[in-house]
């Protein structure tokens, strides 16, 4: 008998032009919580869907107990026991918490009538302490209850084995403290489960195992007591990492952005800013933190020109911007790293040369009247090229080409060779890996330490805290407090993320 519920040999998945698993190893204990660690597009989802029948593998062998198995479809992978609850929730939002539950049940399965099916719900909803409706409509579910009725669900199929795809990246740090606490109650009582993630703190904090997954290779299997989150570090990207960012204290000047009592409109025609007011000082890096969709990009649009402010006033550089457009907020100083840099950072089609200089090119410089002046354009871009440490086979490659690390650092070199006044930085790393991360992270606090004021939106509090000093938060389009850095503790932020008001005292 094997100790191994789950063994995974020599998977390998080919995408047309990616091969996303290359001859992958995995094997689970029964009663374990196993992560699978990886940087974005390391191939995690993919072994995972494999496993619970949404993909083929190429080729390569599943084994449950012992037995290979041929997982076809999701409905085979419940009958063996497997249950998954992916990185976007499946749920439908117009019915109910029961019917989401049994909706795609094999239709000769016991629980036939709703009521029942309630019945055995609200069992193992107390079972493991979770609040819950059956006749609540999903859409009226916070996202922390929607995955936690996923999991339920999952359970209710009789998942022996789960698999959480980034099951952290939409909750708070409370709702996170649940979930872990959930997970530990699922172990104790004899399931197994599968974490997927690509953050070290919660890696080190819930795991048993961990298998790091690299490139689409597995590249090691190692105990938690074995390991660090350094070493971890260093597997994932396969060199020698530095986790800690050292910052000298700020030297404050005068103020670049003040925002008084903001209010905008969000698409769906609601309030999306309900009086923001805030205000960042040059040498200085204020973070933005709270839960994706809390008002963060109405923000950002707000300060850049791209929506109308409905009341209150911006200034930037002491001079009120409030409602100007875009090209005249840029031209006063402002670098911007956006949030979604293909649809607002640069332009897919177009050669690095001429995305490094979309916002330049009226300089004298650059230009000569309506003529430009390509051998400049072109000198200057190959030197961003190299200091920025854009991999491009020549500043001619459409930047659509380039993997999202190149391509923001392109954005980066683009908007710091302009030494703006005031950094705006949304989402900086978002699906960068390690070694980016590093570099981008690096070059902002280059531009903080020159004597730029920055903006940092995120939505990963480990990089609000290591980068900021000082930090607010936003919920429902409000800022709840700001506290320095200093002063700030996880819990009291989470607190604040979840729609609680700092309490001054
Ligand atoms: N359905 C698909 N078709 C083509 N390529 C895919 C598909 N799904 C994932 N990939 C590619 O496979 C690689 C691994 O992706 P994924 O398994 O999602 O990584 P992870 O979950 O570790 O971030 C990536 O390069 C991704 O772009
Ligand atoms: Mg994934």
């Amino acid at each position: 008998m094997s100790e191994n519920i789950l063994e995974m040999r020599n998977i390998v998945k080919q995408f047309p032009g990616v091969l996303a698993n290359d001859n992958v190893n995995f094997q689970v204990r029964r009663g374990e919580v196993h992560c699978l660690l990886g940087e974005n597009g390391a191939g995690k989802s993919t072994l995972m869907n494999i496993l619970y029948g949404l993909y083929d593998q190429t080729s390569g062998d599943i084994l449950l107990n012992g037995e290979v198995v041929n997982i076809s479809s999701p409905r085979v992978a419940i009958e063996h026991g497997i249950g998954m609850v992916h990185q976007h929730f499946m749920l439908i939002p117009a019915l109910t918490v029961i019917e989401n539950v049994i909706l795609g049940m094999p239709e000769n399965s016991q629980i036939l009538d709703l009521d029942a099916a309630s019945k055995k719900l609200m069992e193992l909803a107390n079972k493991y302490h979770i609040k819950l409706n059956p006749n609540d409509m999903v859409e009226n579910l916070s996202v922390g209850e929607e995955q936690r009725l996923e999991i339920l669900k999952a359970l209710f199929r009789g998942a022996d084995l789960l698999i959480l795809d980034e099951p952290t990246a939409v909750l708070t740090p409370q709702e996170v403290e649940e979930l872990f606490k959930m997970i530990h109650k699922l172990t104790n009582e004899g399931h197994t489960v599968i974490f997927i993630s690509h953050k070290l703190n919660e890696v080190m904090y819930i795991s048993d195992r961990i298998t790091v997954l690299r490139n689409g290779r597995s590249c090691e299997t190692v105990n938690k007591e074995n390991t660090d989150k350094h070493q971890l570090a260093n597997l994932m990207v396969g060199r020698d990492i530095n986790l800690d960012i050292e910052k000298p204290p700020a030297q404050l000047g005068e103020t670049v952005l003040e925002m008084k009592d903001v209010h905008a409109m969000s698409v769906k025609g609601v309030e999306a800013l309900r009086g923001v007011t805030l205000d960042i000082r040059k040498g200085e890096i204020l973070g933005v933190a709270g839960v994706d969709g809390n008002g963060q990009d109405e923000l950002l649009e707000c300060i850049t020109g791209l929506k109308p402010v409905t009341k209150g006033t911006i200034k930037v550089n002491g001079e009120d911007m409030t409602n100007a457009s875009p090209r005249n907020i840029m031209k006063s100083g402002v670098g911007h790293i956006p949030a979604n840099r293909h649809k607002r950072g640069m332009i897919l089609e177009m050669p690095v040369k001429e995305n490094l200089m979309m916002i330049d090119y009226y300089k004298k410089k650059f230009a000569n009247g309506m003529l430009l002046k390509w051998d400049e354009i072109e000198k200057e871009s190959e030197e961003l090229v190299k200091e920025f440490n854009v991999k491009t086979a020549s500043i001619d490659t459409p930047a659509g080409t380039l993997s999202g690390g190149n391509q923001q650092k392109m954005v980066l070199a683009r908007e710091l060779s302009r030494s703006p006044v005031f950094l705006i930085a949304a989402h900086p790393v978002r699906g960068l890996d390690i070694g980016a991360t590093e570099f981008v992270r690096t070059r902002i606090l280059d531009e903080r330490n020159r004597g730029a004021g920055v903006l940092l939106v995120s939505t990963e509090l480990e990089e609000i805290m290591s980068m900021s000093d000082r930090i607010a938060v936003m919920y429902e389009g409000e800022i709840m407090g700001i506290v320095n850095r200093e002063d700030a503790t996880v819990s009291e932020l989470g607190l604040m993320m979840a729609g609680s008001k700092r309490q001054v005292d």
